[in-house]
């Protein structure tokens, strides 16, 4: 999609959301699904997708505003290639994550929810991971990494510039 094109699914993925929106009561039951399909189709949920999906459901957008706004999952604004994930919950927190958070920022140059200006590497912070015993934990690009330190982070992100400078 280019940036003044209008978001549209292809047919093969309108065809999954139609047999999805089959398989519930009613439309609102597949908006977490097709959410999920619009930002990986789209890269991010920007109000013009919002209104897209509102559009495909048959959703008003605020229904579809709601659910976007309530879940750290969901972006609004586009991200770098390498998503960090920090999850930033109780176990994490008492392992690290807050100093974890500071050292990717300060080492990056950017701020919580920034992306770095070549377009690289965006840090964020999430609700719990759901994999507390492995605290704390670094999701990047959907991919757990646990017990994560400051010196793994320096190793991913030299080892992640060196391959795209490659
Ligand atoms: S608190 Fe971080 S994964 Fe549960």
């Amino acid at each position: 999609m280019t940036m003044n094109e209008a978001p549209r699914f292809s047919e093969e993925r309108l065809q999954e959301i139609q047999a999805l929106v089959a398989r519930y009561p009613g439309p609102q039951s597949a908006l977490l699904p097709v959410l999920h399909m619009a930002q990986e189709d789209f890269g991010y949920l920007s109000l013009d997708v919002q209104k897209y999906v509102a559009e495909v459901l048959g959703l008003t957008l605020i229904q579809v505003r709601e659910v976007v706004t309530f879940y750290t999952m969901f972006r609004e604004q586009p991200c770098g290639k390498y998503l960090m994930e920090v999850c930033t919950n109780a176990s994490c927190m008492l392992n690290g994550a807050d100093e974890l958070v500071r050292h990717m920022c300060d080492k990056l140059g950017i701020k919580v929810g920034e992306t770095t200006p070549d377009g690289m590497f965006t840090v964020t912070e999430v609700e719990c991971a759901g994999a507390c015993s492995g605290a704390p934990v670094v999701q990047i690009n959907n991919v757990y990494h646990e017990n994560v330190d400051a010196a793994y982070i320096d190793a991913f992100i030299e080892k992640a510039s060196k391959e795209d400078a490659a």
